[in-house]
Parts: structure tokens; sequence; C-alpha cells
């Protein structure tokens, strides 16, 4: 296991990345913002095979974050981080500091408009995307990657991503890889470590409705309304969880349709008191997340409670 360089500037980033191309080699890109998890390790997995050489950034970039959102609370755990990303084989971990990513006198904005910013997040955390869109451009123009490796979880955010990557002419692939879930079904997030026990058993109707949601798609219903029935239903069983939106989307314009065919996005996002997650599933092509029972996690449920007396 070697030790990953790391690069501090998007200048050492750029000389390192040409180095290797210079030198015929091909370079896969993941960018994180760090509390790396299992579904970061399989991005992670996936640059190394793929790509000859697979780089990491971690930067937790504040100007994805709106006022009042987590930027102070965020998780960071960078050696830890930083040993995953040596077992894995990683050959570059890009940390930067936010004063070499944003320099003083930094002014430029970068904003992806049309349909895949109309809604949904783009309409609940205004601002969040044109952070996203401004900082991968930065990683992406630095980092001169062959492929950039992103989460199908963040259905929205991969839309946007792939539309800037083509309007700009990045010359990067966009590669967007499966959600990986917890044993309990929940989608890994970095989010999750804000969730107490009991929180995380009610965050179970996310994956349950998506499971539901499955089914009702393997069973040929192609009815988009009815598909997001299926998922409101069990998310109304979660009396904490306060939904923001169920949907089923285009997965390129992001755009709801009227039917659910193999690819269609459907969509999750709720708040569970300060903590917001989300989740999507691929109809037709994601297997139904594995989640316990309602009535398991309502005694479950009931146990925690009792337990604080
Ligand atoms: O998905 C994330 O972790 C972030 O939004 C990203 C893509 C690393 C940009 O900061």
């Amino acid at each position: 296991m070697s030790e990953p360089t790391v690069v501090e500037t998007p200048a050492a980033l750029r000389l390192a990345s040409e180095r290797w191309r210079a030198a015929g080699l091909m370079v896969g890109l993941v960018p994180t913002m760090g509390a790396l998890h299992a579904g970061h390790a399989s991005l992670i997995r996936r640059a190394v095979e793929e790509c000859d050489r697979a780089v990491v950034s971690i930067f937790v970039n504040p100007a994805q974050f709106r006022p009042g959102e987590d930027l102070e609370r965020y998780p960071r755990t960078v050696e830890q981080d930083l040993a995953l990303c040596a077992g894995e084989g990683v050959a570059a971990v890009y940390l930067p500091l936010v004063e070499a990513v944003y320099p003083p006198g930094f002014a430029t904005s970068v904003s992806v408009t049309g349909t895949a910013t109309a809604g949904f997040d783009a309409e609940r955390r205004p601002g969040h995307f044109d952070g996203v869109a401004l900082i991968v451009t930065k990683l992406l123009v630095a980092a001169r990657a062959d492929v950039a490796y992103f989460g199908a979880k963040d259905a929205q955010q991969c839309a946007v991503v792939r539309r800037l990557a083509t309007d700009l002419d990045i010359g990067t692939r966009i590669a967007v890889c499966p959600t990986v879930r917890d044993h309990d079904g929940l989608a890994l997030s970095s989010r999750n470590a804000y969730l107490s026990p009991e929180q995380r058993l009610q965050a179970l109707a996310i994956p349950r409705g998506l499971a539901a949601a499955a089914r009702a798609v393997a069973d040929g219903v192609s009815d988009a309304s009815a598909v997001v029935a299926a998922v409101e239903l069990e998310l109304a069983a979660s009396p904490d969880l306060e939904v923001e939106y169920v949907a089923a989307v285009d997965p390129e314009s992001f755009v709801p349709v009227a039917t659910v065919i193999s690819g269609t996005q459907i969509l999750v996002a709720a708040r569970i008191s300060t903590t917001r997650l989300i989740d999507t599933l691929c109809a037709g092509v994601d297997e139904a997340p594995a989640v316990p029972p309602r009535a398991v996690v309502a005694s479950a449920v009931g146990t925690a409670m009792a337990g604080r007396g």
C-alpha cells in the first residue's frame, strides 16, 4: 500500500495530471467533500480499476452551502480519508485550502440554467448548484481527467455536471455510479452521521418508498403519479419525516415525466429535524432497496424511545 501524493493547489494538481497524461496514462477523478464512506470507496475503486492514475479531491466547498446550512458541522475526517485512499491505491489526493480554490479577488461564477436546475433541489437550495457547478468546473479544468466519477444518489447534481461538461467542452467523460446502501437500506451519505438511532429508523421510509416504486414498476405500473403515490404512502408512515418532494423525472433533462420507463429517476427529498436526506432510484435498472419491514422498525422505534426514559 503506497501513500498517495497530497497536492494542495490547482497548479500542483494540473502539473501531476499533465505529467501522467504526457506519459500516456489515463487519469480518473473522484470529486468529494471528504468524510469518505463505502459509497465514495466504490467510486474510487472504479476509478482505480478503469484508469491508470486515480485522483480523489477532498474539499468542503463553501460555495455550495447556503447560509444556515451545515457547512461548519459538515464531518471532516481527513486522516481516515487519506488512509482509505491509500488502501484503495489512489495516486494523488487533492486537498486544497479554501484560499487556494477561491483566492482574494476571485470573481467568477458558473451557472447551469435550463431544465436541469428548474426545480427540486435547485428550488429548495437556491444557489447550491451554482456552487457545485463552480467547484466541479474548477476541479475538471485543473485535473484534466479523462473520466470523473459521481454517485447516482445525487441525481440532479449528475444532470448539472453532465450539462456543464458538455456545454463547456471540458473533454472529461462523466461516469455515474450506482448508489451504495447501508445494511438497513439507507443510501450512504456523509450526512447520515447526523441522525439519532430513532431518526435513522424513521428515515428508512425513504428506501422503503423507493423499494415500493421499484416493485410497482416491476409489476408493470408505468403511470408516474401512481409510482409517486406508492413512494408517498411509505413516507407517510414516518411521522417525523418532512417530505420536500417525490417525483419521477427524465435523467438527462430532469423534466417530470407522465410515464415511467426504464431509466426514469424516482427522486425523494425529505428532512428529519435539521437533517436533509435525498435518495434516487433508477426505474427498471436499480434493484429494490432491501429494507426491514415497517412493523419491525415501528417496534424498534418504540424500544429506542422507551430507552430514553
Ligand atoms: O457530491 C459532492 O460531494 C459534492 O457536491 C462535489 C461533487 C464533490 C462538489 O463539491
